[in-house]
């Protein structure tokens, strides 16, 4: 069984968030002194978020992406890669994490069933990272990429937030990097989502800016036909190296967006920035069957008409999406506890 939302959309991709805690403090993330963390006893176990994705499986999910938070820093997450990778149906499971903990993991994640990393990698400067994440980790990510690589795993990414007066003169080298290493770069616009309280769009470097910066260092680069479904548009230089650019901000791909979310206590949100999601936990430990819950996920996902970058952008006054009072009143609405 498959189902489409109102506006056609089909659930394919499901983003689940297995923790809501992290270990660094990107400040488009978690600028704050204080954060409120969801509290243990709600977190799914394993065994509920395979139950869980074995109802989303029925209608039509084929890829899942583990993300935080950090989720590295979820005790034995090969284990969850396991009991995901033994479902046939699943024809890609990645994860989205921030590097620090890679090197002493990426081995057992790949052999546990991983298909591939996407990492985040917003400078190559350690001063520059120390002010961005707030911790002096720099050197730990670039031993998680280098472990990343070794595992051999195709279509290794890397994601690098652009924000004006940090890391916009990177660009190039940053391309360079991952060329160096067979890996992508996707540099993604700053989105005003919860969580990123200090937004505003004069720190923005839009796509065509970007890509004028790239093309003014190393030649012309040629549009890549896109895959619909995904958030990067890609080019290609001269000399055969890509890289993509996710413009969520100026451009969304609302429009052909097949993803959801599961937090790491179990709320099920259709959009990234939707205000509310739905409570899975609750039924799932009342013992509701698979097929309600299929039939939960079915009943709502065809009411779904979230297009909520497309009604950021439509706002004439954009400024942050939320303040510190109302994320600290309800941590659903940040960014670390949505899946990056
Ligand atoms: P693949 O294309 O399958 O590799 O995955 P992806 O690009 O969805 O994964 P990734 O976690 O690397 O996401 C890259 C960036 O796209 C995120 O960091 C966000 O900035 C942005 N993004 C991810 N999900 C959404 C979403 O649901 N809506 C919007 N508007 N932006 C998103
Ligand atoms: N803007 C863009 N991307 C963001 N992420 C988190 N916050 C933001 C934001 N404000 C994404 C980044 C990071 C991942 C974990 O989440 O891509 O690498
Ligand atoms: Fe999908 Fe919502 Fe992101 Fe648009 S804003 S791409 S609908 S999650």
């Amino acid at each position: 069984m498959t189902v489409s939302d109102l506006f056609g959309r089909p659930l394919g991709n499901l983003r689940l968030s297995v923790t809501d805690r992290c270990n660094l403090r990107c400040s488009y993330c978690m600028p704050e002194q204080e954060y409120r963390w969801l509290p243990q006893p709600d977190m799914l176990s394993f065994e509920e978020i395979s139950n869980l994705v074995d109802a989303f499986v029925e209608l039509g999910v084929t890829r899942v992406r583990l993300t935080g938070g950090e989720p590295l820093l979820r005790r034995d997450l090969a284990r969850l890669v396991e009991l995901l990778s033994a479902k046939p149906a699943l024809r890609d499971i990645a994860i989205t994490t921030n590097g620090v903990l890679l090197a002493e993991q990426a081995a057992g994640l790949a052999r546990a069933g991983l298909r591939r990393f996407t990492i985040s990698l917003d400078t190559l400067r350690p001063r520059v990272f120390r002010e961005l994440t707030g911790r002096d980790d720099h050197a730990r990510v670039m031993a998680g990429i280098d472990a990343a690589v070794a595992t051999g795993l195709p279509d290794l990414k890397l994601d690098c937030v652009v924000m004006r007066g940090t890391n916009e003169g990177e660009l190039v080298d940053l391309v360079a990097f991952a060329r160096e290493r067979r890996a992508e770069i996707r540099f993604i616009e700053y989105m005003d989502v919860g969580g990123a309280t200090r937004w505003s769009m004069e720190r923005v470097v839009p796509r065509p800016e970007m890509l004028e910066r790239i093309e003014h260092a190393l030649g012309p680069a040629e549009a890549l036909p896109s895959d619909d479904r995904a958030p990067a548009e890609r080019w290609r230089l001269a000399d055969g190296t890509s890289f993509g650019i996710i413009a969520s901000t100026t451009a969304p791909f609302c429009a052909s967006c097949d993803r959801a979310r599961l937090t790491a206590d179990g709320q099920w949100l259709t959009c990234l920035y939707a205000s509310r999601g739905i409570d899975l936990r609750g039924p799932l430990r009342a013992g509701a069957t698979r097929a309600e819950l299929v039939e939960v996920l079915r009943a709502r996902w065809s009411v779904r008409d979230d297009r909520g970058a497309e009604l950021r952008l439509a706002e004439v006054a954009r400024t942050a999406l939320a303040a510190p009072a109302e994320l600290h009143a309800d941590p659903h609405l940040e960014m670390h506890t949505r899946g990056g």
